[in-house]
Parts: C-alpha cells; sequence; structure tokens
C-alpha cells in the first residue's frame, strides 16, 4: 500500500541545510500499525508530511497504492488527501467555541452534501471513534485532552480513510489517557483501517504491530512487535 524507496529531504535555508531524512526505503502493508519512534530533531514529522501527501520528498519515490505521488497535481493530490488519508496531530488542531459536532463536520463543508447527511456523518465517525453521544453538543473546549483527542480522531475519520496518520497523538495527554487514545487507535485497526503513528516515546509505541526507529534521518532499526 505504502512503499518508499531512497526518499531524502533536504531542508535549505540560507546557507544552511538540513538533511531531515536521508536515503528512507521501507514498505507498509494495507492493514499495518506501525510506530514510528525517534528523537525530536530525527525527521518524523517530515517523514510523515510526505507519507501524507503534504510534503514532496527533494528524491526518491513515494507510491501509495500503486500510485507515485510525486507524478500527481495539486488537485490530484489534494483529492488523494481527502480520499485516502486521514491526520490526526498533536494538538488536536480544534476549533474552540464550537461544538464537537461542527469540528468533526467541518472537513464535509466543501464537500457535495447537505448539513443533515454532514451531521449524520459526523455523529456516526464520533461514535465509531468512541466518542460518547452526551457530549456531541459541548463546545470542543469544555473537553478532557483525551475527549479532545478523540474528536480530532474522529474528524479524521469523516472521510473513512483507508490510512490514518497521526502525529504525536498522545503528545499532550498524560499516561493513563494515552493508553485510552492508542486503545481507539488499536480498535480502528482491527476495523482495518491502516495506522501510521508518530511518538517519541516507547510505551506508545508498544500498542502498535510494528516499530521504525529513525534517527537522523535514517532508519535504525524495524522490528514486529510481540503483544
Ligand atoms: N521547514 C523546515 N526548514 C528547515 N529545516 C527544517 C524544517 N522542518 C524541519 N526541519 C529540520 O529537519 C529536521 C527534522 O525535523 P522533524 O520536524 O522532521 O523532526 P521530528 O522527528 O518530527 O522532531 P520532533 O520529535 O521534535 O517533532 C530537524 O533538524 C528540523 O530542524
Ligand atoms: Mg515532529
Amino acid at each position: 500500500m505504502i512503499e518508499c524507496k531512497n526518499i531524502r529531504k533536504t531542508y535549505v535555508n540560507g546557507d544552511v541545510e538540513t538533511q531531515a531524512v536521508s536515503d528512507v526505503s521501507f514498505h507498509i502493508d494495507k492493514g499495518e500499525f506501525v510506530a514510528i519512534i525517534g528523537p525530536s530533531g530525527s525527521g518524523k514529522s517530515t517523514l510523515m508530511h510526505i507519507l501524507g501527501a503534504l510534503d514532496t520528498p527533494t528524491s526518491g519515490t513515494y507510491f501509495l497504492d500503486g500510485q507515485e505521488v510525486s507524478t500527481l497535481d495539486d488537485d490530484e493530490l489534494s483529492d488523494l488527501r481527502r480520499n485516502k488519508i486521514g491526520f490526526v496531530f498533536q494538538s488536536f488542531n480544534l476549533l474552540p467555541r464550537t461544538t464537537v459536532l461542527r469540528n468533526v463536520m467541518l472537513p464535509l463543508l466543501y464537500s457535495d452534501t447537505t448539513e443533515k447527511e454532514r451531521e449524520e456523518k459526523a455523529r456516526k465517525s464520533l461514535e465509531y471513534a468512541g466518542m460518547e453521544e452526551g457530549k456531541f453538543l459541548n463546545l470542543s473546549n469544555q473537553l478532557s485532552g483525551g475527549q479532545m483527542q478523540r474528536v480530532a480522531i474522529a474528524r479524521s475519520l469523516i472521510n473513512d480513510p483507508a490510512i490514518i496518520l497521526a502525529d504525536e497523538p498522545t503528545g499532550n495527554l498524560d499516561t493513563k489517557t494515552s493508553a485510552v487514545v492508542m486503545e481507539t487507535f488499536r480498535e480502528l485497526n482491527r476495523k482495518g483501517h491502516t495506522i501510521i503513528l508518530i511518538t517519541h516515546e516507547m510505551e506508545v509505541a508498544q500498542f502498535a504491530d510494528r516499530v521504525i526507529t529513525i534517527r537522523d534521518g535514517v532508519i535504525e532499526k524495524d522490528v514486529k512487535n510481540t503483544h
């Protein structure tokens, strides 16, 4: 499903060149649950942006479902992101003073759907992500961290994406809440979604079936977890 070959990403700022990702190759099958772990600055987010078609590599090739992503134009890229990928971020990125339901409906705002259809999909998505119905009309800033993250997960699921990319989804959560959110990801994985999750904590990575360790922009280890 995902095939990276010799991916490199170099950032140039004036005279300073940063090799954020150097010569990374791997593949991820449909239905896998993979954690990418590594210290700060090791290139995790850079790689995630490439996998999510939010950024392009400086060199190397990236195939998603057999399609070479670098050959797509902007419209094709945004279609691909909308149809295949759900993003979850560390900081949740929810609109404050906006209800849970509206936050989840947001990605569908410019799609060809009625308000009623959008609300229906958002409700399903929230249930799917394990959010209690009694909170659907709460404002998003009236929730606990774990609940906010479940709303962000529900929003990422609104288009039923095959792949969920999560960048430090438990970074702002305490240990207990992290475990609850990670169980939500495990459940989504059981339902068939491919999950790629970035973390710098080994306890979080243990929830995945496979752990790729990245250091200084290169893959240091790629191992299967036994649960
Ligand atoms: N837009 C940019 N311009 C220049 N350098 C960048 C840019 N984005 C990232 N970098 C550099 O690339 C390297 C990798 O950054 P990246 O954000 O991928 O790390 P990370 O593993 O996600 O770290 P963290 O755990 O702190 O989020 C770092 O040295 C960073 O400073
Ligand atoms: Mg990062």
